[in-house]
């Protein structure tokens, strides 16, 4: 059972029957699942919803899986928000919060989207699924692949750090790296469809991935007690997980379980990729593509996001901003928290705080705003400052030594 009325193209409204595999629509655009809100506000309460352990499925409402058995478990949990306590500038009032979604099934946030499209592709018939990836998406589609038994065929630009590689290989996909950028490699999988027959999951392409990223939205609205915090600063690649909560803010407003009030939304880039930073501040409604995009954020090195339209629009809706940070801050703002505040956090979630810095600054927003910062993946599965350091016991006073060393 679902509560799935249509899809609908995200451009044009034109409406798409349920129940089918569907790609983008005849416009060349994502397609958005729409719901019966009033059977679905019928069906569930928050009451109901608070009694519930679990993850993303306690949402199921909300998401397009009619068959109970088709839902992947992969132990996917409510990402805690941890509170930055030091990080507030002085005299100000309000309040910092890193939601940490590194503490889900592969580490990142793309265990969401992959988990809720996996499924679908599964209850849906379809048997191989391909993707262009920057490494945490093609993990996530390795790990829910081999779960529900389908086969799933991942292309990586040829620099993605060797851990993502290693890790989509090892959890049961075929890996290749390309030479070129994600958008190269989506040209391959694209060209694919036809040539192999693989079905095309890339980011926004396939449109229940941003249904399982909109659960982001449902949870931050649960965990501030259904009144959303001020901003959000969220690193956009292809923006799937920002267009995501702006799509469930407004699913939650239509059953009444919010108001009208929204967070602004903060589309953060990287100076050496920010294609939507550039529309944004150009006034434009779509963005060009970025020439040789370069970033230690490789999530975010998206030279060309399908939803650039739709990332724009919920910014500019919710008066927020696109920002572009440098790789120095970022490195900057990684080392600060996590020696200050002991969260180790990925460049692109030091991205969001480097942001927030310079929001901040330029008084986007307020000193009692209540902020929340994404960091999409655990900061594990990327390159630390080298250590060097060793101690040798045996060593003439070696510990006379180690005290003069560390005297305060
Ligand atoms: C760690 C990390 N942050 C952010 C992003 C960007 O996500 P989105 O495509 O939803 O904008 C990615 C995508 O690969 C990522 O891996």
């Amino acid at each position: 059972m679902n509560f799935v009325s249509h899809l609908e193209c995200s451009l044009t409204g034109e409406r798409y029957p349920a129940g089918q595999p569907l790609g983008v629509s005849a416009a060349g655009k994502p397609l958005l699942v729409r719901y019966d809100m009033r059977r679905l506000g019928d069906a569930v309460s928050k009451a109901e919803l608070a009694g519930r352990s679990g993850g993303l499925w306690r949402y199921w409402e909300f998401l397009p899986v009619a068959e109970t058995g088709n839902r992947l478990d992969l132990g996917e949990v409510v990402t805690p928000l941890i509170r930055l306590e030091r990080r507030l500038a002085a005299g100000d009032s309000g309040e910092l919060w890193v939601k940490d979604e590194g503490r889900l099934p592969t580490g990142s946030f793309k265990a969401r989207g992959l988990c809720v499209a996996v499924a679908m592709a599964k209850e849906l018939g379809i048997t191989h699924l391909a993707m262009p990836t920057n490494g945490n998406a093609g993990a996530a589609l390795a790990a829910y692949a081999s779960r529900a038994g389908l086969k799933a065929t991942v292309f990586c630009p040829a620099d993605t750090p060797e851990v993502n590689l290693r890790e989509i290989a090892f959890q049961g996909a075929d890996v290749y790296r390309v030479d070129g950028l994600i958008n190269d490699c989506g040209r391959i999988v694209g060209a694919g469809t036809e040539a192999v027959g693989w079905f095309d999951l890339s980011t926004l392409r396939e449109p229940y991935r941003i249904e399982g990223k909109k659960t982001m939205g449902f949870e931050l609205a649960e965990q501030f007690d259904w009144e959303l915090p001020d901003a959000i600063f969220y690193p956009t690649g292809g923006g799937t997980g920002l267009i995501g909560m702006w799509k469930a803010f407004a699913e939650l407003e239509a059953i009444g379980w919010i108001g009208s009030k929204r967070p602004k939304m903060f589309a953060v880039q990287s100076e050496g990729c920010a294609p939507i930073v550039r529309a944004y501040l150009e006034g434009k409604e779509f963005a060009e593509p970025w020439e040789n995009a370069c970033t230690i954020a490789s999530g975010i090195r998206v030279p060309v996001a399908l939803g650039d339209f739709l990332i724009l629009r919920a910014v500019r809706d919710s008066g927020g901003a696109a920002l572009a940070v440098s790789d120095a801050d970022i490195n900057e703002c990684q080392a600060e928290v996590a020696t200050s505040e002991g969260l180790l956090l990925c460049p692109e979630g030091a991205a969001t705080y480097a942001a927030y810095r310079q929001a901040r600054l330029k008084g986007l927003i307020g000193s009692g705003d209540r902020v929340v910062l994404f960091n999409c993946a655990t900061g594990l599965k990327y390159p630390m400052p080298e250590m060097t350091a060793t101690f040798d016991a045996e060593a003439p006073n070696a510990y006379a030594r180690f005290r003069a060393q560390n005297k305060k």
